[in-house]
C-alpha cells in the first residue's frame, strides 16, 4: 500500500519534489531470474512481476509522475515457449479485470503502446475496454507496451505517414520531427525522461527508441518483481543529479 508521503532519506539525499521527471519508461526485467532463485515457475515471476507495476504506479502518481510506460510483451516475446507466452496473455487478461475498477475509482489512465492486433479477440476487447473506461483518469497514466518493438513501431508509423501523404493530408515538406512523431504510438504523451532497466542488463533490447533519444538511464541490479519504491527514489535521485545538456553545451 503506498500513501503520499515525502520521500525518504536515501544515503543522505532527498528527491527534488519540483523536478519530478513527467515520464518513466520501465523495462520490468528479470522475473524468470527471481522465479527461479525461489524454486518457483517463471510465470510467478511473471505474476509478481504484474503486481509489483501496479504498487509501483500508485508510488510514481503519490510523488507526481505523470506517465509510466511499462514494457510488458515485446514483439521479440513471441519467440519464448507457448507454454509461457500462454501465461504472459493469461496474466494481462487477469491484470485488466482485477485493475478495470480500480482505475475507474482512483482516476488512473490506462493506454497501450504497440500492435495489439495479433492478441486473441478476447485480450483485445478487455484492452479496449480498459482504455476506454480510464479515458477520463488525469491522476496517472499507466502506458502498457504490447506486442511493442521500437522498430515495429517506427515502421508503422511510416507506413502511416505514407498512407496520409499519398491521400494528399500531408506534403513530405511537411514531415519533420515533431509531425513524424504524431504517427509514434506515444503521441500525446511527454518526452520520456528517464527509462529504468532493473536485473543488472544494460540494454534497450527495442524499447521506446525514438522516444529515448535524451533519456536518462538507470540500471540496477535487482529483479524487477523486487523492485520497491525505495529503488524508485534511488533511480529519481539520479536523474535528477545529470546534467540533460540536449546535445549543447
Ligand atoms: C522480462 O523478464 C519480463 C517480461 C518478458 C515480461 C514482463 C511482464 C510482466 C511484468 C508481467 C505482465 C505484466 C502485466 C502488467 C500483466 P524475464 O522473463 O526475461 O526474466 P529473466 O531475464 O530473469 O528470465
Amino acid at each position: 500500500m503506498f500513501f503520499k508521503r515525502k520521500p525518504k532519506q536515501q544515503n543522505n539525499e532527498t528527491m527534488d519534489m519540483a523536478r519530478i521527471p513527467k515520464h518513466i519508461g520501465i523495462i520490468m526485467d528479470g522475473n524468470g531470474r527471481w522465479a527461479k532463485s525461489k524454486g518457483l515457475p517463471r510465470k510467478a515471476g511473471h505474476r509478481q512481476g504484474a503486481k509489483t507495476i501496479e504498487n509501483i504506479t500508485d508510488y510514481c502518481a503519490s510523488i507526481g509522475v505523470e506517465v509510466i510506460t511499462a514494457y510488458a510483451f515485446s514483439t521479440e516475446n513471441w519467440n519464448r515457449p507457448k507454454e509461457e507466452v500462454d501465461a504472459l496473455m493469461d496474466l494481462l487478461y487477469e491484470y485488466l479485470i482485477q485493475v478495470e475498477e480500480k482505475f475507474k475509482n482512483d482516476r488512473t489512465k490506462f493506454m497501450v503502446s504497440g500492435d495489439v492486433s495479433r492478441f486473441s479477440p478476447k485480450l483485445q476487447e478487455a484492452i479496449a475496454h480498459a482504455i476506454d473506461v480510464t479515458k477520463d483518469g488525469d491522476r496517472i497514466i499507466i502506458n502498457l507496451a504490447l506486442n511493442y518493438g521500437g522498430r515495429d513501431e517506427i515502421v508503422r508509423a511510416s507506413k502511416k505517414l505514407y498512407g496520409d501523404i499519398c491521400e494528399n493530408k500531408l506534403s513530405v515538406d511537411d514531415v519533420n520531427e515533431e509531425v513524424f512523431s504524431r504517427y509514434l504510438d506515444t503521441y500525446g504523451l511527454p518526452e520520456v525522461d528517464l527509462i529504468i532497466r532493473p536485473s543488472g542488463e544494460q540494454r534497450l533490447s527495442n524499447f521506446l527508441l525514438w522516444q529515448a533519444a535524451y533519456a536518462e538511464f538507470w540500471y540496477s541490479d535487482i529483479c524487477w518483481p523486487d523492485f520497491s519504491s525505495a529503488d524508485m527514489d534511488a533511480a529519481i535521485i539520479a536523474y535528477q543529479k545529470r546534467d540533460r545538456r540536449y546535445g549543447g553545451v
